[in-house]
């Protein structure tokens, strides 16, 4: 699908991140993504954050498109392109740990409202923690870690994720955030075994498999991606370390 939609509604979230609600037909499934073209400013990828008839975004002001369309209000319109990209695939019976770490937790909203997993929400600062309240709604479970110890647990999320795991309630861990985030979590689901999926990033321009610019060892996060499991990711060795500018140059993380 490729159409012009206006914004239906905006909430704050946060100091710097908004969810914006639209209407779009077609199916989209929990772990796509649309490419949001802001009118006059740039095109550029985003998580849904719902995936119903009613879809959203959920979007953290960092640069010249995210800003723009922070600006953006009711009745405005935004161009959308997709969805794209896998999505997260899981079964009934997997005993998941979902794990979301500043805006990735608005990308795992339409996972956590299919299965209502447990969830952990990481943060820098209680300011920053986002989605709370709505993931309450659906997970029997949700546990908040801030970096500062300003709210709930005191830590990030991936020492929160580690004694939740130690528990063995769970056979699968889902998660979507910062590459380093993504990075240590791997590293211990790696290590004690339990299978993983995560939400890889990386710049986009076509979105759909055709450019090259989101590719990572090979892989296109845009069309192979999003989302990768746990045995893919550890065999990516730019994980963590090495991303493409949008000139296509490789520049550490
Ligand atoms: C599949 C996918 C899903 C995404 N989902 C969301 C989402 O749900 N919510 C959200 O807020 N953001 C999401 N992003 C990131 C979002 O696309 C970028 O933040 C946005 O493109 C930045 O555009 P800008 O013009 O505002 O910033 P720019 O001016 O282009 O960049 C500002 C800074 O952010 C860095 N940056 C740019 N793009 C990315 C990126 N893709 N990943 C990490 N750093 C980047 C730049 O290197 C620069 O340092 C997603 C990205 C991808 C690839
Ligand atoms: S953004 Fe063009 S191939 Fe992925």
């Amino acid at each position: 699908m490729n159409d012009i939609v206006k914004i239906t509604s905006v909430k704050k979230e946060s100091a710097d991140t908004k969810t914006f609600e639209f209407k779009m037909d077609g199916k989209a499934t929990a772990g796509q993504f649309v490419m949001v073209w802001i009118p006059g400013v740039d095109e550029i990828p985003m998580s849904l954050s719902s995936t119903g008839e009613t879809k959203s975004i959920t979007v953290k002001a960092i640069g010249e498109a995210t800003k723009a369309l922070h600006e953006l209000k009711k009745n405005d319109n935004i161009g959308i392109r997709g969805p794209y990209g896998n999505g997260f695939k899981t079964k009934k019976k997997d005993r998941i740990l979902v794990v979301g770490g500043g805006v990735g937790i608005a990308a795992l909203i339409p996972l956590i409202r299919e299965t209502g997993a447990d969830t952990v929400i990481g943060a820098r600062n209680k300011k920053e923690v986002i989605m709370e309240d709505e993931t309450k709604k659906y997970s029997k479970n949700v546990w908040v870690s801030t970096d500062d110890g300003s709210y709930e647990y005191h830590g990030n999320a991936v020492q929160l994720m580690k004694e939740k795991l130690a528990a063995k309630k769970y056979d699968m861990v889902v998660a979507c955030g910062p590459e380093v985030m993504l990075y240590y979590a791997h590293k211990e689901c790696a290590e004690l075994g339990i299978e993983c999926q995560m939400s890889l990033e990386r710049y986009m321009k076509c979105g759909a498999g055709l450019c090259g610019s989101c590719v990572i060892d090979g892989m296109r996060i845009c069309e192979d991606g999003p989302v990768f499991d746990c045995k893919q990711i550890s065999k990516l060795k730019e994980f963590g370390k090495i991303k493409r500018d949008p000139s296509g140059a490789k520049v550490s993380l």
